[in-house]
Parts: structure tokens; sequence; C-alpha cells
């Protein structure tokens, strides 16, 4: 386990699991809790659910909104669902990967991966709908909507996301 003052697996989804919830209720409690779900969790979940290890996984890795590490100190969650995909979320991807160096799901395709030009200090997740279909492209950047962003748009809202960070630390 690599998490400082990580509490054990068992323990965490031991304080979490309630008679009768499902394991999506019990995944959300636990990211909701220390803001993802760990990896070394998906045994005790799956002995608590009485589920394969296998199902267990599949369900964190089906659901664009669990993660399985921290989050990025900026993480920009972009809408890719149809709407915004009509008012060009693909070419403003294609801008953000350019001006982050960091690539789109990097954290679903594995945990600890992440590219070379990317100093974990920005991850880039996609996410499928956030109610902004009239306003779109749509994007959260740590947990802030923001709509009819440009490319523009986005390079004033990354800096400023920095910023705050950078004044964080
Ligand atoms: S499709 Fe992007 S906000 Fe609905």
């Amino acid at each position: 386990m690599d998490r400082p003052n990580a509490i054990a697996p068992d323990e965490l989804v031991q304080r979490h699991a309630r008679p009768g919830m499902s394991l999506v209720a019990l995944l959300h409690a636990i990211q909701d809790d220390i803001g993802f779900v760990p990896p070394d969790t998906v045994a005790p979940l799956a002995r608590t659910m009485n589920l394969s290890r296998a199902e267990v996984h599949g369900v964190i890795t089906y659901y664009h909104h669990f993660r399985q590490s921290p989050a990025a100190p900026v993480t920009v969650q972009l809408c890719r669902a149809e709407a915004c995909r009509s008012m060009g979320t693909e070419a403003l991807a294609q801008h953000i990967e350019a001006r982050t160096g960091c690539r789109f799901d990097a954290h679903k395709h594995d945990a600890h991966a992440h590219d070379h030009a990317c100093d974990g200090a920005v991850g880039l997740e996609s996410v499928y709908c956030l109610g902004q279909c009239a306003l779109s492209p749509a994007m959260m950047i740590n947990g802030e909507l923001h709509a009819k962003v440009t490319p523009q748009k986005f390079d004033a809202l990354l800096a400023a996301a920095m910023k705050r960070v950078e004044e964080t630390v």
C-alpha cells in the first residue's frame, strides 16, 4: 500500500458498507471519503459484496466517475458526449492534450501511468454529459462547471487553476 497515512483496505470497506447496499453505492461512499477507490480495496469489496474480483474491477472501470488513484491537483473533466462532440469537443481535446502534455483518461488505463511530458499537476478525464448540452462544449475543472469553452478560454481557465494550486502549496 503506497498511500500516506492510509487506512487499511478492509477497514475502509467496512467503514462504508451497509446491509443491502449496492456495489456502486459503496464505491461512491469510498470515493467521496478519500477521493478515489484504491486498487487494494478490490479484494475486500469482492468478499463483502459476495462477488468475484473481476466483477468488482469491471464495475470500477466501467464507470468513468470512479478513479483508482488520487486526482491530480488540477483535474479537467471534458464532456465527450454527443451534443458537445457536435460543437467541437474533439478538436478542443486535442488542444488540451497539446497544451498540457497529458493524455485523456491515462489514469483509467494504468493507475500508476503518466506521460513523460505530463508532470502530474494536471489530470485529463473524459465524462459523458454534464447537463450543459445547450452550452457545449462543457467541462469541469476541479469540480467547477464551465460552458462554451474555446481553446483560448481553456488556456485562461487552466492558468487560473494552476495559479490557485500554486497559492495553496
Ligand atoms: S453532451 Fe456535453 S453537456 Fe451534455
